[in-house]
């Protein structure tokens, strides 16, 4: 296991709002969806 894996709960104090939960694995910036789902267009 890599030294850098959070082994408990991670304290996230958040606004009031609508968030969305990456669901996929490919999110840069988890646990929250950055788009990273959608596939690329192709040129
Ligand atoms: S659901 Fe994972 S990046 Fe959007």
């Amino acid at each position: 296991m890599a030294d850098d894996v959070v082994k408990g709960p991670y304290l996230m104090v958040m606004n009031p709002g609508v968030y969305f939960w990456c669901s996929c694995g490919g999110s840069k910036t988890p646990p929250f969806c950055d788009g990273s789902h959608a596939p690329k267009k192709k040129k």
